[in-house]
């Protein structure tokens, strides 16, 4: 099978998302201009550089998080795990603006050290960010699409100690969640190694 623009009818829901997995999920937290915590989850996310340490997640339309991370200029990120599982899926909810989704899923916020905005004092690893940029994206014809990619910087990286291992992120034991296609998602249960070729 293949295609291009229009998928065959064998495929009722576009697999994209279940090819392109385990996308790691950006628990991302926002203030929106009124100082009110805002916390959605954005498996349009990832890494994209280190040293200094970037990330981004992409809105499909101008949600709240893109919006207030630009308008702030800064944002967190907070790792989802098995244990938060069912939080991060009620921060997800619709809300309009004035609900902060931190005490809708009942989450204690963390207080940042160097940006205003709080992340999830129960996952094992958070990140603060400062906005770099917020990229509309288009098409390849040029066309503007209502897809909004935020990138951000890493400027202070928090870590419950419990998930130190002799000297390493305890990624196992801290279960990190991921999302596949359709309503599937993965937990990062074992890890295993493979060094690179030397020349
Ligand atoms: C696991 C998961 C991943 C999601 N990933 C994205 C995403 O990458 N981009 C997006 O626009 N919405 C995504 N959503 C939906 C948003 O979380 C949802 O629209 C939310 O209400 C946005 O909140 P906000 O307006 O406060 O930013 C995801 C939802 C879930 C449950």
């Amino acid at each position: 099978m293949q295609y291009g623009d229009t998928r065959p009818d064998s495929l009722p829901h576009n697999p994209f998302k279940a090819i392109v997995t385990p996308r790691p999920i950006g628990w991302i937290g926002t203030l929106d201009p009124g100082g009110l915590a805002n916390l959605a989850p954005y498996s349009f996310f990832n890494a994209i550089g280190s040293d200094p340490d970037m990330v981004m997640f992409s809105s499909e339309g101008a949600k709240h998080s893109a919006t207030y991370a630009r308008e702030r200029g800064e944002f967190t990120f907070s790792l989802a795990t098995a244990a938060l599982a069912e939080q991060m899926n009620t921060s997800s909810a619709p809300e309009p603006s004035g609900v902060n989704e931190f005490e809708l899923a009942g989450l204690e916020q963390g207080t940042p050290s160097v940006i205003q905005t709080p992340f999830v004092a129960a996952s094992p690893a958070a990140f603060e960010c400062v906005t770099l940029d917020v990229r509309q994206l288009s098409d390849r014809h040029g066309t503007l699409l209502d897809r909004f990619m935020v990138i951000g910087e890493v400027v202070q990286t928090h870590i419950r100690d419990d998930y130190i291992t002799d000297g390493r992120f305890d990624t196992v034991r801290a279960r990190p969640i991921a999302r596949m296609g359709y309503a599937d998602y993965a937990t990062v249960t074992e890890a295993w190694q493979m060094g690179r070729p030397k020349r």
